[in-house]
């Protein structure tokens, strides 16, 4: 088999520490990777203007899959490319506890589920601009209260878009994605998260399209809860959730709120797929309270090399790399500081290694 082409993508802050340690093991595990990593990201910026190069790009274009690290400020040009101009509409954030893991709560235990963020609308990319503006150009419309926009004088607006489209494509992955774990011993359940009592029209859209998803897909259970209630739910019932798919805002808050119930962001891993090419990258950013310290916790990163073999159809592999990160939690031996160790972020990396080969 010709080996798979993965480029590797730092970015900024904390995204090429975690990125160098996670491709080292990738390279000395004997998988079959070919690993490229183009210049780019902030040390690109401070050289050539740009935190993506052309060639960068390009290797891209050609490539399996792609890893990428963190954005600050000029690697925000890459994740926008990745997601918005790549399309990649899934990000699926797996919330899954690892024992010997710093979470913050009593029985952290067998929390393992899979939150799916619609990734290409709502409230991102920011549409945003000025009240008078709009209300010039929507001077009939008026709000629930009968008042127009003018009322509300000097000010911004942000516009929240879903779509029918949008909602069908996230809606049927998260379907397919129930019926898949269902098959592998899970509850096989869809939980939709909106906030329909208030955006009765948007997120009743996308309420009723993912309900109408379910209904077509004998044995998958439904639940739907309010955004608010289930950000309590997260905490307080984290295993009674399997698979929960939500719009794109709700989702980057309560994937930040399902990571730190598992141990913290220094975990979380996650995956943008259904576009032209799926990236992997951690759910935390570039850190700059703890860059170049060499202390970050690169777990969050490795997971989504995790996800990026089993997506490249390299099961074994995956498997192992997730077996062996999780010996490390279970050890405790060679934590970040982040989980109340000592060890710095080469050490983890290299105690996953040598479980390894
Ligand atoms: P953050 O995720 O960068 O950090 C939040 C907190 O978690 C910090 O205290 C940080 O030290 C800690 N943390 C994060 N990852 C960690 C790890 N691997 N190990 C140990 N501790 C870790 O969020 P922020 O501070 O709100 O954002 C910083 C910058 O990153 C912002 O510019 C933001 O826009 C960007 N960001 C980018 C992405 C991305 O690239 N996908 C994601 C989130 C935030
Ligand atoms: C994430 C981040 C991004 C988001 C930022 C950096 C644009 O928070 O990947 O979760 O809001 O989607
Ligand atoms: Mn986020």
């Amino acid at each position: 088999m010709p080996a798979k082409k993965v480029v590797a993508l730092g970015g900024d802050g904390v995204g090429p520490e975690v990125m160098e340690v996670t491709c080292h093991i990738l390279e000395h595990a004997g998988f079959n990777l070919e690993i490229a990593k183009p210049f780019c990201g902030a040390e690109a910026f401070k050289s050539q203007g740009n935190a993506f190069p052309d060639e960068a790009k390009k290797l891209c274009a050609e490539s399996d899959a792609i890893l990428f690290g963190a954005a600050e400020g000029p690697s925000v040009a890459i994740l926008v490319y990745l997601r918005w101009f790549m399309d990649n509409y899934i990000n699926l954030r797996p919330v899954k506890y690892y024992p010997g893991a710093y979470s913050p709560l009593k029985n952290p235990e067998g929390i393992d589920f899979m939150l799916i963020r619609e990734n290409s609308e709502g409230l991102y990319p920011g549409r945003e601009g000025d009240i008078p503006w709009l209300a010039q150009r929507l001077s009939d419309y008026k709000d629930p209260f009968g008042r127009t926009l003018d009322f509300y004088g000097e000010g911004k607006f942000a516009i929240r878009l879903i779509t029918q489209k949008g909602s069908e494509r996230i809606a049927k992955y998260a379907v397919q994605l129930a019926q898949e774990r269902k098959s592998q011993g899970f509850p096989g359940k869809v939980t939709c998260v909106t906030k329909a009592n208030v955006l009765r029209q948007s997120c009743g859209l996308f309420r009723k399209t993912v309900e109408e998803e379910v209904k077509r897909a004998p044995g998958i259970a439904y639940e739907h809860f309010h955004v608010d209630d289930a950000a309590r739910r997260l905490i307080r019932f984290p295993n009674n959730f399997d698979v929960i798919v939500t719009s794109n805002m709700f989702g980057d808050i309560l994937a930040d709120e399902a990571g730190e119930a598992i141990g913290g962001l220094g975990i979380s891993p996650s995956a943008c797929l259904g576009g032209q090419k799926p990236y992997f990258e951690p759910v935390h950013g570039s850190a700059p309270d703890i860059a170049g310290k060499g202390i970050v916790n690169p777990t969050a990163m490795i997971l989504s090399a995790k996800m990026m073999l089993e997506y490249l159809g390299m099961r074994k592999e995956a498997q192992a790399l997730e077996n062996a990160v999780a010996k490390i939690y279970q050890e405790g031996k060679y934590l970040t500081a982040d989980q109340g160790g000592k060890a710095s972020t080469r050490e983890f990396a290299e105690a996953v290694l040598r479980d390894l080969i």
